[in-house]
């Protein structure tokens, strides 16, 4: 069995409870931090444990943290990023709602770390009952003393509240997240500044995903350079990974980082292998903004070297022959996969999803929803293939926000690595009907 920390005791009946969680040793790293600890010497783990963000990015939390703007007498804010709106990934759900007291013991250490007395979960709209779920838990945690005035007899007091979205994608981009908690429009701001020193309410805040903040409490509890002797390289920790496609064991996932590709999709203790032993075509393995890899990439990189679940190799060979790890949503295609179709919905969601602010994703998201729609209907032009390309070309690093790269990166790697399969749809139109599977973003998220 790999090794657990966030989901070590997901099997335990009650742990969804107060007191099941702190039989278990929940809450312990409360204990510490507050009763033994400064809050340097929080960060100061934090960063020796290597923990990098969890939301996509894989920004180092620890650096993340030393960068918060901290003059006297003025409000810091801790918030979690809790939207979770990116197709394939479901993790941070799996863990708020089985597990809701890891991630309000990790807001109560890392808000102690950065000084914060408030600090917000926003979650996005469709998680309703799940939000409900954190309230529960945080109502049980105020009834103990471990949240509001002098918590646990110290001299450190907090508030931390759940606030629910309204089910929009670039609400999970940090800036727009803070704009719709102020309780405006959800658009991205332009940076700098960045929320390191003016954040919400123009205040220092830090904005880190779920995952992020319940792997601070096993940091705190264990010191960050034993934490930091899990997984590989500049990977260190476990991973959560929300697998769905065509697995025969979808689901939630802890991996140790650095675990092979090829046994998180065959094992038994992970994915299961293939359904009906179909061979695999495909996987995007970081959410539907990555790049997508065929079979061969995705097990082993270009240099022959076996493909591991980790920042470092699944990047190895940059956008040409890799993809990243994301935010963990690890979609798994099998051959009777239409990648063309599966882009089609992909495109479909970014059109729809987009802002609106950059005309480059404003517009070029709806151009290349409008090209694929009609290759995947028989109509595609010869030119159409350059034409997306030149679209995502011009999109990419042109926005305010990564959207418009989440938008094209799909693309771009769906063309370099099948094109084939686009020019077979233009060429060849009465084949379309041949093409059974596709996913919709439905059954990426259930
Ligand atoms: C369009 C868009 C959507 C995003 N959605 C999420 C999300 O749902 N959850 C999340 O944690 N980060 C999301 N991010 C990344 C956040 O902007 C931010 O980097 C992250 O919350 C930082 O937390 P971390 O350092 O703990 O990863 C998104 C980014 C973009 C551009």
């Amino acid at each position: 069995m790999g090794k657990k920390i966030l989901l070590e005791h997901l099997n335990v009946p009650g742990i969804n409870t107060l007191d099941v969680y702190r039989q278990k040793g929940g809450y312990s790293s409360v204990e510490k931090a507050l009763k033994t600890m400064t809050p340097a010497e929080v960060v100061e783990e934090v960063k020796k444990s290597g923990l990098r963000g969890r939301g996509g990015a894989g920004f180092p939390t620890g650096l993340k943290w030393s960068f918060l703007f901290k003059p006297e007498g003025v409000e810091r804010y801790l918030v979690c990023n809790a939207d979770e709106s990116e197709p394939g990934t479901f993790k941070d759900r799996f863990l708020m709602e089985k597990i809701p007291h890891s991630l309000i013991e990790g807001m109560i250490t890392s808000s102690f770390a950065l000084g914060a007395k408030t600090s917000y979960i926003y979650i996005r709209g469709e998680y309703f009952y799940v939000a409900r779920i954190l309230e529960k838990a945080i109502d049980e945690a105020y009834a103990a003393g471990l949240l509001g005035k002098n918590i646990l007899g110290t001299d450190f007091s907090h508030d931390c509240y759940v606030q629910i979205g309204a089910g929009a994608y670039i609400c999970g981009e940090e800036t727009a997240l803070l704009e719709s908690l102020e309780g405006k429009r959800g658009n991205p701001r332009i940076k700098p500044p960045f929320p390191a020193i003016a954040g919400l309410y123009g205040c220092p805040t830090v904005v880190n995903n779920v995952e992020t903040i319940a792997a601070v409490s096993s940091i705190i509890n264990m010191g960050g350079e034993e934490y930091a002797k899990i997984g590989i390289g500049r990977s260190t920790g476990t991973k959560l990974i929300s697998a769905s496609g065509h697995i025969n064991k979808p689901g939630t996932f802890e991996i140790e980082l650095g675990l092979p590709v090829e046994e998180f999709i065959y094992s038994e203790e992970y994915c299961g292998g293939i359904v009906n032993g179909n061979k695999l075509k495909a996987v995007v393995p970081g959410g539907s903004s990555v790049p997508i890899l065929p079979a061969h990439l995705i097990l082993k990189t270009e240099k022959g070297e076996p493909r591991l679940m980790s920042y470092e190799s699944l990047s190895d060979g940059g956008f040409v022959s890799g993809s990243m790890l994301g935010s963990g949503g690890f979609i798994v295609y099998d051959e009777t996969t239409s990648i063309v179709k599966n882009l089609y919905t992909f495109a479909r969601f970014y059109h729809h999803e987009s802002c609106g602010q950059c005309s480059p994703c404003r517009e070029g998201t709806g151009w290349m929803e409008k090209i694929l729609h009609r290759i995947i209907n028989g109509h595609g032009k010869a030119s159409d293939i350059e034409l997306l390309w030149d679209i995502q070309r011009k999109i990419e690093g042109n926005t305010i926000c990564p959207l418009g790269d989440a938008a094209a990166w799909p693309v771009a790697s769906a063309i370099r690595h099948f094109r084939s399969e686009f020019e077979e749809y233009i060429n060849h139109p009465e084949k379309i009907k041949d093409v059974k599977h596709y996913f919709n973003l439905h059954q990426l998220t259930t």
